[in-house]
């Protein structure tokens, strides 16, 4: 693994944005892998600078993104379809039927699962996929326990995990219960993979990602078995790594 240290979030983003941009500019029919969450904001608010200014398109991008919560329309603020449009691709030159994102207000979530692996199959492998880390150190929506092996599933959300996303809603009851994910495998086939943490509060999961046990109890430690991860973290994160 590629551990690339940087001063803060700041930072963290832009150092994402000059790799993103760069592959961009030198490849015909990218594919990219996106996450939602708070980390890569600051890489989306970059992109969109860099796509205003000419000096990238997304005319030929076609992009997958992790997960979404099950139960949401699309044009609820707090699904990651409308995170990711109003974030990013509103505002950048993408066509949107090129972007991919689970659906995850239809009844047959299974039929969803395998719809999504399919169009994976037909237009990936991702070239670059962008993750965060979860405090308990999940990848997507992949909770501690999910076998390695797993595809596009769907997944009951871990109170801890409920409990830290709760920020964006008026209340933890409002939270799904159940999202649709990528699998630790799905994620895996990725040709590279760019992990982006930023915060004290993830240095105790870096610490176990980059140095612990590779075990399925803690589902980030699986990227130490990837061929071409970068992280790109903060001082703060790295902070417990000695
Ligand atoms: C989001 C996702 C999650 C987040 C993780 C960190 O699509 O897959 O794994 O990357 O929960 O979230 P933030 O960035 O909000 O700390």
């Amino acid at each position: 693994m590629n551990i690339v240290k940087v001063a803060n979030y700041e930072s963290m983003s832009l150092k994402a944005c000059e790799k993103l941009t760069s592959f961009l500019k030198t490849t015909d029919n990218p594919v990219l892998g996106l996450a939602t969450g708070s980390t890569p904001e600051g890489l989306y608010r970059c992109l969109i600078e860099k796509q205003q200014q000419g000096e990238i398109s997304f005319n030929n991008t076609t992009t997958f993104n992790l997960d979404e919560y099950v139960g949401l329309k699309g044009n609820d603020p707090n699904s990651y379809r409308y995170f990711m449009n109003d974030k990013l691709f509103d505002h950048i030159d993408i066509q949107l039927e090129n972007t991919h994102i689970p659906n995850g207000e239809t009844s047959d979530m299974n039929a969803e699962c395998e719809t999504f692996e399919k169009e994976l199959k037909e237009k990936g492998p991702v070239d670059i996929q962008i993750l965060g880390l979860g405090l308990n150190g999940h990848i997507g929506f992949n909770e501690p326990g999910t076998p390695f092996n797993s595809r596009t599933h769907v997944v009951e959300l871990d109170e801890s995990t409920r409990q830290a996303n709760s920020r964006f809603f008026s209340s933890i009851d409002e939270v799904p219960k159940h999202a649709i994910t990528m699998g630790i495998d799905t994620i895996m086939e990725s040709k590279e993979i760019i992990l982006l943490v930023s915060g004290e509060n993830k240095a105790e999961a870096v610490k176990k990602l980059v140095q612990g046990e590779v075990t399925e109890e803690f589902p980030a430690s699986i990227l130490q078995k990837h061929s071409n991860v970068t992280i790109i973290a903060d001082e703060a994160a790295l902070s417990q790594i000695k």
